[in-house]
């Protein structure tokens, strides 16, 4: 079955036609609005790859109906560093955090999610919000020096 729909993603409007209300939040994303920077990984909530926030609430894309997010906030990694990078992507580019960059989106968005939350994590607290990211490159320690450079811009800009 097929009803148009509206989708805000990143505070603007998308009309989404022609969708099987079935469809994922990722598949819409990806493959209706063109925005590619959310990964297909595992597709079973599993790799953190399509992570996006809805409401503020960090999901993983493709366990979400995009019809659910019918009057939600969907904020992507599109909506950060358009031109500049953001603190946390600066801080996984100088401390090595990205390789084949796959699961940096996703990452990205986990590690803007925590700080945004609490600005000064313990090291317990950053991997358990990086728990949910798999990455095979990095073997995770540029991944958690990464979240510590941006722990640490932020306090020295307070
Ligand atoms: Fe390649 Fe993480 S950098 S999977």
């Amino acid at each position: 079955m097929s009803v148009p729909y509206e989708l805000s993603v990143n505070g603007h409007a998308h009309q989404v036609e022609d969708s099987w209300l079935g469809e994922s939040l990722l598949f819409v994303l990806r493959e209706r609005l063109g925005l590619t920077g959310s990964k297909v990984g595992c597709e079973q909530g599993e790799c953190g790859s399509c992570s996006v926030l809805v409401d503020g609430v960090l999901v993983c894309a493709c366990l979400v109906l995009a019809a659910s997010a019918v009057d939600a906030e969907v904020t992507t990694i599109e909506a950060l560093g358009d031109d500049v990078l953001t603190d946390v992507q600066a801080a996984f580019v100088s401390e090595g955090g990205v390789q084949c960059g796959f699961c940096t989106p996703g990452l990205v968005m986990a590690v803007h999610d925590l700080l945004d939350r609490n600005p000064a994590p313990g090291p317990l607290e950053v991997r358990e919000a990086v728990s949910g990211n798999l990455c095979r490159c990095t073997g995770y320690g540029r991944v958690l020096a990464a979240v510590e450079a941006a722990v640490s811009t932020r306090a020295s800009r307070s």
